[in-house]
């Protein structure tokens, strides 16, 4: 697009002229091809750069290795919420596997029994649990809150996983939606999110914010339903686009008091709350996103652009990075495939219910 050949002229209107020697040399291409092809370059240039990152850093570039945020002395503690199956359970086990202790949050005492002796015996680690069901406000949820926050001030607590969520048991039109199912969101998904972390964070401070100590590190799990609106899940894709904005905030709040707070953008992940029982490159299993999650913190990866979040797994980290390529127009394309699939899964789920809804009559 630039003049292949730069021509001696007198002034010809419209087109750019500099002044070498006494020579007024005027370029053979009229100012605005030369403007429209200084943006097309700029933006060309800002794509491929973003796509090498994306690249290097999905094969290459190391995240922040998760042992900076324990104590040289060892006995550093993570807590994490909502780890009796999923990916909360995966959290727990790899965390051990690298040392930390647990603090282990759920609302089954048997099967938080069962995990602390397993991650015990498994990694030689200590663990401690509080039984909350964290989705009932009242004063057995604000009590396992007073003790998380006197537990944080006794131990090294160095990092806290907020993981606990809550979705709709099926797609469903927002009009249409239990009130109980929607304040159980809420209140899993934002409420005890927002109590459980001012309930640690002035420790994970008071533990950083001197010279030479360890970072501590604050990670959400968000949603890519949070990401890109989601009909029919917009009570869910509500509390994860706040959690969003939520950490951007915090994170500048405490990044100079030596805490690291990150969203973790998730699609698909085979779980009880996803109901996919079937892993494939699309949707991994707990255990690799978790590998994946804690080998890439700090790095964005699909999340680009967007301070404070990340989209760690490869092929999320692609949707998103494809989502966001080309602004409203690649955004509105994720909606519209996001809202077709709900409504498909909506309709089986309608259908599987009055199947089964035949069968105990
Ligand atoms: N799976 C996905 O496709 C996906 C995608 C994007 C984001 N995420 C996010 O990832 C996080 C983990 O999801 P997951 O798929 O691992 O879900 P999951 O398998 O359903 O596990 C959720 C965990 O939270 C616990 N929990 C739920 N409600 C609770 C309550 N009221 N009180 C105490 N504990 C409670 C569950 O306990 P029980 O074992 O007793 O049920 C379980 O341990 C969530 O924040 C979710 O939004 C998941």
């Amino acid at each position: 697009m630039v003049a292949d050949t730069i021509n001696v002229h007198t002034h010809i209107p419209g087109h750019p002229s500099i002044h070498i020697l006494g020579h007024e040399l005027v370029l053979d291409v009229p100012i605005t091809a030369l403007i429209l092809s200084a943006v097309g370059a700029a933006f060309l240039l800002r794509y491929t750069l973003s796509f090498f990152r994306l690249f290097l850093e999905l094969t290459v570039l190391p995240g922040i290795n998760v042992n900076k945020f324990q104590s040289r002395s060892g006995g550093t503690w993570a807590l994490v919420t909502g780890c009796t199956s999923g990916i909360g359970l995966e959290f727990a086990r790899q965390l051990a596997s690298k040392k930390f202790n647990i603090v282990l949050i759920g609302r089954r005492k048997a099967a938080l029994d069962e995990l602390s002796k397993e991650i015990e015996s498994k990694y030689g680690v200590e663990t401690k649990s509080v039984v909350v069901d964290v989705a009932t406000p009242g004063s057995a949820r604000d009590e396992a809150l007073t003790q998380i926050e006197l537990l944080a001030k006794q131990i090294d607590l160095g990092v806290l996983i907020n993981n606990v969520g809550a979705s709709h048991n099926m797609p469903v039109p927002f009009a249409e939606t239990e009130r109980s199912e929607m304040t159980q969101i809420i209140e899993t998904n934002i409420v005890w999110t927002y109590l459980v972390t001012r309930a640690v964070l002035p420790s994970l401070i008071a533990r950083s914010n001197r010279k030479g100590s360890p970072k501590s590190l604050v990670m959400t799990l968000g949603s890519l339903s949070g990401r890109i609106p989601s009909s029919l899940l917009a009570s869910y894709s509500g509390t994860k686009a706040a959690l969003s904005t939520w950490t951007k905030a915090l994170a500048e709040e405490v990044k100079s008091q030596g805490v690291v707070v990150e969203l973790v953008q998730a699609a698909f992940v085979t779980s009880n709350m996803s109901k996919i029982r079937k892993s494939s490159a699309l949707v991994p299993t707990p255990s690799s996103f978790v590998r994946s999650t804690l080998s890439s913190i700090g790095l964005p990866r699909g999340a680009q652009g967007r301070p404070h979040e990340r989209t760690p797994f490869w092929s999320h980290a692609i949707l998103d990075y494809l989502v966001g390529f080309a602004g409203y127009v690649s955004e509105m394309a994720g909606v519209h495939v996001i809202t077709s699939m709900h409504k498909d899964i909506r309709k089986r789920a309608l259908r599987k219910a009055a199947r089964e809804g035949k069968k105990e009559q």
